[in-house]
């Protein structure tokens, strides 16, 4: 898939960003008069990161399971990212000598962690949880899109406070059943609303408490 920006526009926007910064008030007050457009949610920007690992190759094409990298995301409020050593499980074996994996290599024998660059960021003051969704009915793709199609991560969802409770109000039209939480491909079938409500007391999903602050700013 073609870069929706070309490399530089990382550089450029940082670059606006803290010229913003710099401009104290004024540039903030132009920030927050901003209306939540794509850019300014960081959604469909790539981000520049240390090693050019494809979702596209690995979990599209060689089929390899979210969990095998995300280990954490069934049971924790993070999904987590994984370590050198699980992608040096296949590459220690295969491409040794790629110079796409250079970095991975000397992760590897420096013993130096990867530093890959946050895509999603939520502000401080929310709390999220994995764990909770997945185990609910919320499947990866219904917040993330297809990420087996994309040879670098973005952003699809705007993860506004607003889309965050759309869904709380009615999760009913997005949930999906358990064996189809980590298939990217899941669309709602014909009878999705008859679906959704059977798998709201199916999970015991009780939305009268889903939009409550104290639930999200704790
Ligand atoms: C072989 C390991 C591996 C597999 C399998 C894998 N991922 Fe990832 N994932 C990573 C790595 C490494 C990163 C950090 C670099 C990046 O953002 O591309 C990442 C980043 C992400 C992010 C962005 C995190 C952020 O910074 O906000 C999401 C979302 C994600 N993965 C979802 C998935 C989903 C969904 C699947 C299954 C379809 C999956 N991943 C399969 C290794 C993996
Ligand atoms: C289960 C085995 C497996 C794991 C785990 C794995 N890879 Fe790979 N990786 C492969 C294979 C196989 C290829 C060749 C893919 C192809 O050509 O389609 C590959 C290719 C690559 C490439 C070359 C560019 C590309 O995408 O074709 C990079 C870079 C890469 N992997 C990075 C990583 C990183 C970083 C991790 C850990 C987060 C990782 N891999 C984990 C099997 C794995
Ligand atoms: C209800 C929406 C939602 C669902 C479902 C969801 N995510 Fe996320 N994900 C998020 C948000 C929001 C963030 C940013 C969290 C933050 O900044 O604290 C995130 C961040 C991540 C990250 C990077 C940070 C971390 O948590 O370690 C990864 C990796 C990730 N998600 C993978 C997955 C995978 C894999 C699945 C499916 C098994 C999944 N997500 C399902 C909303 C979701
Ligand atoms: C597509 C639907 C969907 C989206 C989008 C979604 N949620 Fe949820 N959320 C749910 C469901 C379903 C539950 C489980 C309700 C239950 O506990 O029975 C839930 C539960 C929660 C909980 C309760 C956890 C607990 O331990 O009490 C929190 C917190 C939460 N979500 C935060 C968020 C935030 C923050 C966002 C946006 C970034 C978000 N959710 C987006 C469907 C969604
Ligand atoms: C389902 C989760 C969720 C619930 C429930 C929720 N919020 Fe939020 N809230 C968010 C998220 C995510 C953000 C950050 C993204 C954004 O600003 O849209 C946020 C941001 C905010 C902000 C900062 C807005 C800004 O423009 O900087 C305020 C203030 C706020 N929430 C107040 C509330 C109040 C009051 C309630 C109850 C009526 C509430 N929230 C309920 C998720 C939630």
């Amino acid at each position: 898939m073609a870069q929706v920006f070309p490399p530089y526009a990382n550089t450029l926007a940082r670059a606006v960003l803290l010229g913003a910064a710099a401009l104290g008030l004024g540039g903030l007050g132009l920030l927050v008069a901003l209306p939540f457009t794509p850019h300014v949610t960081r959604q469909d920007i790539t981000i520049e990161q240390p090693v050019q690992f494809s979702h596209e190759h690995h979990a599209g094409g060689l089929g390899i399971d979210c969990r095998y990298c995300h280990t954490a995301v069934e049971q924790g409020r993070y999904a987590g990212i994984p370590p050198t050593d699980t992608c040096m499980t296949c590459h220690s074996q295969i491409w040794t000598n790629a110079e796409l994996l250079a970095p991975v290599r000397r992760s590897l024998a420096e013993g130096v962690p990867l530093r890959w660059q946050k895509v999603h960021v939520l502000p401080d003051y929310v709390f999220f949880d994995h764990s909770v969704h997945v185990n609910n009915g919320v499947g990866c793709s219904t917040c993330h899109g297809a990420i087996n199609r994309m040879p670098q991560v973005r952003q699809v969802a705007p993860l506004t406070m607003g889309w965050c409770l759309d869904c709380h109000r009615d999760p009913a039209p997005n949930l999906r059943p358990a064996s189809e939480i980590f298939n990217m491909e899941w669309t709602p079938p014909a009878d999705q609303a008859a679906q959704g409500a059977a798998l709201v007391a199916h999970y015991g999903i009780r939305t009268e408490h889903l939009t409550d602050c104290s639930r999200c700013h704790r």
